[in-house]
């Protein structure tokens, strides 16, 4: 009999209930019915609280298409998993390991993203059997080419930047879409390339608001009445790069804007003329039942996840490279960020045909 225990951690998106049900359905299927699954509520603080259930094989069946998780998931930070809580003498690092001995599992699932994966990897180092999968629409993981959650995300986002396309060519209007992602771009960048947005601004690259405004101010004159700017949650300026980390942190903890994009729109009215409107889809990008293909590749996940337990590899996060799903060492994974480069070819095709990164 193999006893698994399934959790999600971090924040949720598309896909995490396709991914259950896919290495839970595959798990059944190779052990022959033989197999016990531990649902651990709402992440890492199930784990540690001893909050989790016995699932039956029927509550992974009619979640295929389904948002959100559910397991339920919660934000436990990694730099804080080792400090004992003052007022409940809490080890977590201790309860988590004396509660997966209590489940008395062959092997923990764990579906997440950056943060998650580093107490995956905590986890695995203290002696514990860890498969994981790689979540997030912000696609950064490391180690593998896709996240489950980007695609469905993207579509969404691309959907906002396409809406406001026509009513900013209606009105004649400059505009600015927000897309999620505070340290990385990818979700900005593939949502502006497809939504045909004129001005693309990353985590990665720095704006000049000067540039900016010359990018509209030619588009004018070119007979071009509206312009379209995809902005990342997380862009910033060339002065604001220039700074220290925790002066940055100061800065924009102080500033007057709800988020970065009011103080574009402000900042580049007061340099254009114009009056400038702000869309910000927000946690929407993460809802909703995921697209075809996050349902494909988190069935490709699942399965995969649940051959290398039914094999014994402990130890793995499955990915995704040169289109084939792949077992990636969690040690290789954890604490490191896919970041868009700023030489990449989305970024050139998307310079060649005139898109501005504002720099
Ligand atoms: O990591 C996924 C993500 O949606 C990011 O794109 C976004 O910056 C962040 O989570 C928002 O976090 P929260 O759900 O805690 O508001």
């Amino acid at each position: 009999m193999k006893k698994i225990g399934i959790l999600t951690s971090g924040g949720d998106c598309q896909g995490l209930n396709a991914a259950i049900r896919g290495v839970a359905k595959a798990l059944y299927e190779e052990a022959g019915g033989d197999v016990e699954i531990y649902g651990i509520q709402n992440g890492y603080r199930g784990l540690i609280h001893g909050d989790y259930k016995k699932m039956k094989q029927s509550d992974f069946s009619g979640i295929l298409t389904i948002g959100g998780t559910i397991l339920g998931t919660s934000r436990q930070p990694f730099k804080e998993m080792r400090v004992i809580d003052n007022e409940t003498s809490i080890d977590k690092v201790k309860n988590m390991k004396d509660n997966y001995r209590k489940m008395g599992l062959d092997c923990l699932v764990i579906l997440g993203g950056n943060g998650t994966h580093k107490t995956a990897n905590l986890l695995s180092e203290e002696g514990l059997n860890v498969v994981s999968m790689p979540k997030t629409i912000d696609n950064d993981v490391w180690g593998t080419e896709m996240t489950f959650g980007f695609q469905s995300a993207l579509n969404i986002a691309t959907q906002v930047i396409d809406g406001i396309h026509t009513t900013a060519t209606s009105h004649g209007r400059i505009f600015i879409v927000e897309v999620m992602g505070h340290k990385v771009g990818w979700l900005n960048l593939y949502a502006g390339i497809a939504g045909g947005a004129d001005i693309i601004l990353l985590p990665e690259i720095p704006y000049d608001i000067d540039k900016i405004a010359e990018v509209i101010d030619k588009r004018e004159r070119a007979g071009k009445q509206f312009s379209i700017l995809a902005v990342a949650e997380g862009a910033l300026s060339k002065e604001e790069s220039a700074m220290k980390k925790k002066e940055f942190k100061v800065a924009r903890a102080n500033m007057k804007y709800p988020s970065i994009s009011y103080k574009i729109a402000e900042e580049l009215g007061d340099k254009t003329g114009h009056e400038i409107r702000v869309t910000v889809p927000g946690h929407f990008q993460r809802g909703g039942s995921p697209c075809a293909y996050d349902r494909v590749l988190c069935t490709r996940f699942g399965a995969a996840a649940a051959r290398l337990i039914m094999n014994e590899q402990y130890g793995f996060m499955v990915a995704l490279q040169n289109e084939k799903i792949v077992p990636v060492p969690l040690g290789e994974v954890a604490g490191k960020l896919k970041k868009v480069p700023v030489d990449c070819e989305e970024i050139r095709a998307a310079k060649d045909i005139g898109i501005s990164f504002g720099d």
